[in-house]
């Protein structure tokens, strides 16, 4: 489903700003579906992986190491400003929220995506249950990395942003295909290796290998995604 693609697709995006952009696959995607854009920026703290999306299509993109809880733009620089499923990564949310809202313009367009926790979607090949498994390998490892959060704890935050013509888009995630299947198998495998390395975490292996087992029969189910648009 292209919903936000359509939102989009008659909007200027004029200067814009991703944060926690990772490898830019959300900068690529705004780029792509607004009507035109002047300058693209896409920040995140992990050089590597910005490193990576430079590398990837869309070299016009520029992209900075940056913590966004201290965004080195002057107040009102960008027309829009934006994050997708990041908010559930993030330390401190409201400081991060703040800032994106400071370096918005007056009236430029706010963007947030984030998945969420859908009592619809709750399957035993949920999608959520390999990101919640992957999500503690990660803080084990000293990353920050949470639980997806429910529709209202998402809402309650962007609103206290207090924007204007606030507009929720949602919708179920496209279905995954087996190259995603792939990918997701071959990191847990990734991941149960670097546990093993650690030591004494027979647990967390076991409920990895185990989710495998489960993706291999049935596959993964979507998610459901939640855009939050709003105007400064
Ligand atoms: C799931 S990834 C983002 C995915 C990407 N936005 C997309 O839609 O494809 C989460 C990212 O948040 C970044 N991150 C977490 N805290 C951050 C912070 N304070 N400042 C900048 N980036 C941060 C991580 O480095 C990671 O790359």
């Amino acid at each position: 489903m292209k919903l936000l693609e359509e939102r989009l697709k008659n909007i200027e995006g004029g200067r814009i700003l991703d944060v926690a952009t990772a490898y830019g696959d959300f900068i690529r995607l705004l780029t792509d579906s607004f009507e035109n854009y002047v300058e693209a920026i896409g920040v995140d703290m992990a050089e590597d992986r910005l490193k990576e999306a430079q590398e990837r299509p869309g070299n016009e993109i520029l992209y900075n190491p940056m913590n966004a809880e201290k965004l080195a733009f002057e107040d009102n620089y960008f027309d829009t400003v934006a994050m997708r499923h990041s908010l559930h990564h993030l330390t401190n949310i409201d400081k991060v929220l703040s800032e994106m809202k400071r370096v918005l313009k007056q009236g430029g367009l706010f963007i947030l995506g984030e998945m969420f926790q859908d009592p619809k979607t709750e399957k035993p090949n949920s999608y959520r249950h390999w990101h919640h498994w992957r999500a503690k390998v990660d803080r084990l490892f000293g990353e920050p990395h949470n639980e997806t959060l429910t529709k209202n704890e998402i809402i309650n935050r962007v609103e206290k942003l207090e924007l204007e013509e606030f507009e929720i888009i949602e919708h179920l995630d496209d279905e995954p295909d087996s190259d995603s299947l792939k990918f997701m198998l071959a990191n847990i495998s990734d991941s149960v290796v670097k546990l093993k390395d650690l030591g004494n975490q027979n647990d967390l292996i076991s409920r990895g290998e185990k989710l495998q087992n489960i993706f291999k029969a049935l596959g993964f189910a979507s998610e459901s995604v939640l855009y939050i648009l709003g105007r400064k």
